[in-house]
């Protein structure tokens, strides 16, 4: 650890709650795929803020309608509309299934708001006692109670307990379980289209359109969590429009703000009705900044006919290129992945690979102890994947020499 670093790592371990097991490095400022730490040492990104990132740090398009609108209107109360809001919204509604939106911060309260409306709507519109929501076992949908209750990795629950009652988990891909679990409380199905921090796990084909049709035939809502597969992430403004199956509630956070918190749900009018005066708030959530973050990510994704070109492309080359890469080294065991969201299972421990290549100016990050996770800002370029190839090539490479 170099001077700057270890300082502040004394001062920061001095205040802030251990929450997280970070790894030493500062980092203190970005630009596109870079980032660079407190020492100056540069390193190219593949982790994007955990699927942050859409634009790349620092896109100056994004910084500049930030700066206007910080100059303009930071933040008003939803006892008032404002303009950026309104405008996020719409774009929103014009680019997915929704006709209506909530706003929140953060992926856990897109999918509580989700859970809130998916019982409100049960319990008018289907029957009184109506409030079981069937979540998939391996999946992740956040930290607050009833999104980790939702979860279904018993590691995040551990320490928790009690969960909240009415969450049900049956394995991922498996629709007859879905038929048996359904019950006379059972209100919605919720489920990520393609599970991220479960590991990158994308279902069977058919998968998602037969729980559509088990749905609607015993009248229950299906939830979408796509707070990490939307916005572009897998080369589709979101995941379910390249399944064609429609959700009536979807959960977004993430990429929407480019890296300013904000979430949101959308739903169908029929669904979003449910939601009355009184029934969800929040205090920050739909606020004029975050919601122009949000205006300025989707219009260069949307009206830039290259962008998801860009995504579909570098995950094309992405996969090739792992595909060499198992062949070459054998110590990868599986790569799965939709545009640019893949993983890559090794024989080997993951963290160790991890740390070589923040070593050498690469940052990576891992779903599991033997799985490695690629993630980088949708704007990354050619280039960049080969600067990434030759880093990671390396590090297996030398693994592969110490096998034999
Ligand atoms: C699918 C999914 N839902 C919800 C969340 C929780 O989001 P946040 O950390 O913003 O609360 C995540 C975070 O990784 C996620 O991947």
């Amino acid at each position: 650890m170099d001077g700057q670093t270890k300082n502040w790592i004394t001062e920061g371990e001095k205040v802030l709650m251990p929450t997280y097991a970070r790894f030493p490095l500062i980092l203190k400022r970005g630009k596109g795929a870079d980032v660079t730490d407190v020492d100056g040492k540069t390193y190219l990104d593949f982790v994007s803020g955990v699927a942050v990132n859409a634009l790349g740090h620092c896109d100056s398009i994004l910084v500049d309608a930030l700066q206007e609108q910080a100059e303009t209107l930071l933040h008003v109360s939803n006892l008032y509309y404002n303009l950026p809001q309104i405008e996020l919204a719409k774009r929103l509604v014009q680019h997915s299934f929704a006709d209506k939106v909530f706003f929140c911060n953060s992926g856990a309260e897109a999918v509580e708001a989700a859970i809130k409306l998916a019982r409100l709507y049960a319990k008018e519109h289907i029957s009184g006692d109506r409030f079981e929501i069937i979540c998939a076992e391996n999946s992740f949908h956040g930290r607050t109670m009833a999104a980790l209750s939702a979860t279904g990795q018993s590691k995040y629950q551990s320490g928790f307990e009690p969960m909240l009652p009415g969450f049900k988990h049956l394995p991922f891909n498996d629709t007859d379980a879905l038929e048996n679990a359904i019950g006379p409380q059972t209100a919605a199905v919720l489920l990520e289209p393609i599970q991220g921090e479960g590991g990158v796990r994308i279902p069977s084909p058919g998968y998602l359109a037969t729980v559509r049709k088990i749905c609607d035939r015993n009248n229950l809502l299906l939830i979408f969590d796509e707070v990490q597969t939307g916005i572009g992430r897998t080369g589709h403004l979101f995941a379910y429009q390249e399944t064609g199956v429609i959700p009536d509630i979807m959960s977004l956070a993430k990429g929407l703000g480019g890296g300013l918190p904000i979430g949101a749900i959308l739903a169908i009018d029929a669904v979003a009705a449910s939601f009355q005066p009184g029934t969800h708030a929040s205090t920050f959530g739909g606020n004029p900044l975050v919601c122009r973050a949000g205006m300025t990510v989707l219009d260069r994704i949307t009206e830039d006919p290259d962008f998801l070109k860009n995504v579909q492309l570098c995950g094309m080359k992405l996969m090739e290129g792992l595909r060499a890469l198992q062949e070459k080294t054998g110590l990868i065991t599986e790569i799965r992945g939709k545009g640019l969201m893949i993983a890559i299972d090794l024989t080997l421990e993951s963290m160790p690979m991890i740390e070589a290549a923040m070593e050498r100016g690469l940052l990576l990050n891992r779903t599991g102890e033997k799985t490695l996770r690629l993630i980088p800002p949708l704007t990354i370029h050619s280039a960049e994947i080969d600067q990434m190839f030759s880093i990671l090539s390396e590090i297996l490479m030398e693994n592969c020499d110490a096998k034999t």
